[in-house]
């Protein structure tokens, strides 16, 4: 079912020791604590859309498939270049004239969610052809003076093209959330008065708010169990898996959660250190890095699974 797989980066690389020039930090503490040594952060000029149509527009090259055949797109990001959604912006910049557009907030959770989302669409014969973008430019919104969470996340984005066939590519899945953690890790607007008289306000948003401690923990006990009950609903063990694509958040998360399900190293996908937590991106990102070197082969068993915000967590079993 799945089609195609690519991805896009900006251009512009900032490095540990460039962020130690703008807050009190190290490449030392970086790399031990998060194990990133690189991001790549937008300009200007080349938002969120700009990347999410170079990823769009270069998977859909690979396989030569016509926009005009895509029946859905789905975009998702938490950083939109416009509130009330990008996906719309893109069908029109893609061409994809025929497709219905929309987008799906849900941070860190949003590709594997749009995934999900997008299989129910093919499963129930309303659409042959979706389009799923993961791209998010959190480097727009982090506090640069913040050195906890602004030397996390990088920019970037990924598409994939799935299309329907016989065989169902997806063998379980689930998308669970705690909000009751929800301030754990926000991005939240605030009130801006505009008028006091007729009690008039408007709202602006502010920067990403993160107890790092607490989503690391968030993580490392939620995530295991996920992907032990999806296994079980998948019928196959943690050895017949070839691949543990986690949302590439910290290095030290990944290896956490890899040793509690007791899967070889040698299987956990890891592409963070060039590029960072870059959100709803990091899985399409790396997936298009495996798919490209060869590593991820045809008929391969992948664990997929996002984590982040909401607190939302979303775990895909799947045959590439
Ligand atoms: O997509 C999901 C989004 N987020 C995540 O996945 C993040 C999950 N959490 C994490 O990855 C880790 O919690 C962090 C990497 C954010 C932080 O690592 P940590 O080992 O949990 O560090 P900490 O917050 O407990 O801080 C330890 C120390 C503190 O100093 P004191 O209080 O011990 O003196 C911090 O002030 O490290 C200090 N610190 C830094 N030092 C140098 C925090 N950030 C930095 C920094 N450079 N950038």
């Amino acid at each position: 079912m799945f089609s195609t797989v690519s991805s896009a980066i900006p251009e512009k690389s900032l490095s540990n020791e460039d962020l130690s020039k703008i807050v009190e930090t190290s490449d030392e503490w970086i790399k031990t604590r998060t194990g990133i040594s690189n991001r790549r952060i937008t300009n200007e000029k080349n938002g969120l859309v700009y990347l999410a149509c170079e990823a769009a527009n270069k998977a859909l090259k690979k396989q030569e498939i016509d926009p005009n055949t895509i029946d859905l797109i789905i975009l998702a990001s938490s950083t939109p270049d416009d509130l009330f959604g990008s996906a719309g912006e893109i069908q029109y910049k893609i061409g994809a004239t025929n497709a219905a557009a929309f987008d799906i907030t849900a941070a860190c959770s949003g590709f594997a969610i749009s995934l999900i989302t997008a299989t129910q669409f093919i499963n129930n014969g309303i659409y042959n052809t979706v389009l799923v973008i993961g791209a998010d430019v959190l480097s727009k919104w982090v506090n640069w003076s913040d050195r906890a969470t602004c030397i996390l996340f990088g920019d970037a984005a990924g598409a994939v093209v799935l299309q329907k066939t016989q065989k169902n590519f997806l063998l379980s899945s689930t998308i669970q959330t705690d909000g009751n953690q929800n301030k754990q890790l926000v991005l939240k607007s605030r009130s801006k008065v505009v008028n006091e008289q007729f009690g008039i306000y408007n709202r602006e948003y502010q920067y990403v708010e993160m107890n790092g401690r607490e989503v690391y923990k968030f993580a490392v006990s939620k995530l295991p169990q996920a992907i032990t009950e999806c296994l079980v609903k998948a019928k196959i063990n943690i050895d017949d898996i070839d691949w543990l694509l986690l949302h590439q958040a910290n290095q030290r998360i990944l290896t956490a959660i890899g040793d509690k399900l007791g899967i070889s190293s040698s299987k956990i996908i890891n592409n963070l250190e060039n590029y960072g937590n870059t959100s709803a991106a990091s899985i399409p990102l790396a997936l298009d890095e495996y798919v490209s070197k060869g590593q991820i082969k045809k008929g391969n068993k992948i664990i997929l699974a996002g984590f982040g915000a909401g607190f939302t967590w979303s775990v895909i079993v799947m045959t590439w």
